[in-house]
C-alpha cells in the first residue's frame, strides 16, 4: 500500500477554544502520520457554504455554517497509508456520544453539534483531494521526508 495518500483534517472552533490543538496533533503524529500542511484561520461563510455544499438545504445546515464560522479553526493536511480512513476511524462517530471512548470525539466531546474535529469522508471518493484543493495552495504543501517513516512502516 503506498504511504503517500493525503487527507483533510481541521480543529473545529470548538475544539480551538478548549485548547486541544495540540493534543489532536499528538495523536496523528503518535500514530505515525506525516503532516504536510498547516493553517491557522478564520472560515468565512463563502467557504463554510462550499466545504458543506453537501449538506445545503439540510435542517442543520444554516447553524452549521454558523458554527464553523464562529472562530479560528486549525486546518491541517496528513499523509500516511490509508490516511483518510484511518483518520476518521481516529475521529470516532460523527455523534460524539455515539463514539468510543479513545477516539477523538469519544474522548473530548458529548454534543453532535460541537464535535470537535472534521476529517474528509474515506467514502466519498476524492472528498480528500478536494478539500485540500478548498483550504491549502499547492505551494503551501510541503514534501519532505519523516525520518520515523522507516520504523512506521515495514517497507518504505
Ligand atoms: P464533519 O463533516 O464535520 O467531519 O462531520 P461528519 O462527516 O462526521 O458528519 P456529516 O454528516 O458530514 O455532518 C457534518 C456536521 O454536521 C453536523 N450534523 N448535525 N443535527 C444533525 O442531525 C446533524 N447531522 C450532522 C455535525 O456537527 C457534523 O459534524
Ligand atoms: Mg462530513
Amino acid at each position: 500500500m503506498s504511504h503517500d495518500e493525503r487527507t483533510f483534517v481541521m480543529v473545529k472552533p470548538d475544539g480551538v477554544q478548549r485548547g486541544l490543538i495540540g493534543d489532536i496533533v499528538s495523536r496523528f503524529e503518535d500514530r505515525g502520520l506525516k503532516l504536510v500542511g498547516a493553517k491557522f484561520m478564520q472560515i468565512d461563510e463563502e467557504l463554510a457554504h462550499e466545504h458543506y455544499g453537501e449538506h445545503e438545504g439540510k435542517p442543520f445546515f444554516e447553524g452549521l455554517v454558523e458554527f464553523i464560522t464562529s472562530g479560528p479553526v486549525f486546518a491541517m493536511v496528513w499523509e500516511g497509508a490509508d490516511a483518510t480512513r484511518q483518520v476518521r476511524k481516529m475521529m470516532g462517530e460523527t455523534d460524539p456520544a455515539d463514539s468510543a471512548p479513545g477516539t477523538i470525539r469519544g474522548d473530548f466531546g458529548l454534543d453532535l453539534g460541537h464535535n470537535v474535529i472534521h476529517g474528509s469522508d474515506h467514502e466519498d471518493e476524492g472528498a480528500n483531494e478536494r478539500e485540500i484543493a478548498l483550504f491549502f495552495d499547492d505551494e503551501e504543501l510541503v514534501d519532505w521526508d519523516l525520518d520515523a517513516a522507516d520504523w512506521v512502516y515495514e517497507d518504505e
